[in-house]
């Protein structure tokens, strides 16, 4: 079945308010701007696997799309971002106070449409998802403490449990989501969030490897951004652990101090990276993930002819470009 494309027939027909325009009119452009709709499309994925209808599970899929699309709009703002999908990030297009307010109004419009979502768990599943936002405002908190912490000081473990909170915990909500939508057992509903959760770390390693090799016009953000913030990255804390010498010390200048000017910064870093041969090691990282959640899923008590659309979900991500 194709879930993104039923999704996005589904987004289509939600009427949106139209006034006032400076409040809907930027919702609408960041959830009309080409997200790849990993989240929905998994929550559809795992209801579907456990016997829900796309029609049942819809709802919940809206809503938590809804909710991720607020978040960018918050966390453009607090990463200084110019771009998203090849086009202005809504802070940079109407100004603070916009990505502010809609972003509210996103998160607002995403729990409403939760309401609607008439399964027999649905208090269980607005608690799950209220849970998973409050963890992602940790890990954004923790992603902006990190900017101002050194990065020798800075244990990846420490930033393993940050990228955990702020991206993980929403994909493996997504799937625990979906099994409750269908009904699946307790257990099954926690196999999914642990082999989801994997795959929710490999996705943002694969941010971070993106925002630095991606091909900009493909993945929509300049490269480099997260270097030009001392953003805490897997491969940056990579780098700290393997360079020495005048390396080590123009590595931690860079993110730490940042007083050369942003573009000389970036290209230096990246080089330094390129150096130690840091993305084969992201790669491997991402690579221990998928292991780690190829585990959950052969656990998971379903025929393989049932259960393998999961599998081809996380797998159209491993080699992703945006
Ligand atoms: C971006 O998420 C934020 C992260 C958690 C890395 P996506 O890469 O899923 O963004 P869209 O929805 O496709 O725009
Ligand atoms: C995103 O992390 C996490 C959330 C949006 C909650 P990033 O800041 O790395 O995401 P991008 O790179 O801007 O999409
Ligand atoms: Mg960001
Ligand atoms: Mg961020
Ligand atoms: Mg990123």
């Amino acid at each position: 079945m194709d879930y993104r494309s039923l999704f996005n027939e589904a987004l289509k027909n939600e009427p949106f308010p139209a006034h006032p325009e400076g409040l809907y009119e930027p919702i609408r452009y960041t959830l009309e701007g080409g997200g790849k709709r990993v989240r929905p499309v998994l929550l559809l994925t795992a209801a579907g696997i456990y016997g829900a209808s796309p029609e049942e599970a819809m709802p919940a899929a809206m809503a938590i799309e809804t909710y991720h699309n607020s978040t960018l709009l918050h966390d453009d703002l607090m990463d200084r971002a110019d771009l998203r999908h090849a086009k202005e990030t809504v802070w940079k297009k109407w100004g603070t106070n916009t990505a502010v307010l809609s972003g509210d109004t996103m998160l607002m419009l995403a729990l409403r449409k939760l309401q609607e979502c008439r399964c027999e768990r649905q208090q269980e599943i607005a608690r799950l998802f209220i849970d998973t936002i409050i963890e992602i405002c940790e890990g954004q908190q923790m992603d902006m403490n990190f900017e101002t912490q050194k990065a020798d000081e800075t244990a990846i473990s420490e930033y393993l449990e940050m990228i955990r909170l702020k991206t993980s915990v929403l994909v493996a909500c997504a799937a625990k989501a979906g099994g409750m939508i269908a009904g699946a057992d307790e257990e099954d509903c926690n196999l999914l969030y642990a082999f989801a959760e994997k795959v929710g770390l490999a996705f943002q390693l694969q941010d971070d490897m993106l925002d630095v090799w991606g091909d900009a016009s493909v993945f929509g953000k300049a490269n480099g951004g997260d270097i030009a913030c001392g953003k805490k990255t897997y491969p940056l804390l990579t780098a700290v652990s393997l360079a020495t010498g005048e390396d080590r010390k123009a590595l931690l200048a860079d993110i730490d101090e940042r007083k050369a000017p942003e573009a000389e910064r970036i290209s230096r870093v990246t080089a330094i990276y390129d150096r130690l041969g840091v993305r084969k090691l992201c790669e491997q990282a991402v690579s221990a993930y998928y292991d780690e959640a190829r585990a959950f899923y052969n656990l998971l008590p379903l025929p393989d002819e049932r259960k393998s659309p999961l599998w081809q979900w996380a797998e159209a991500l491993l080699g992703r470009k945006r």
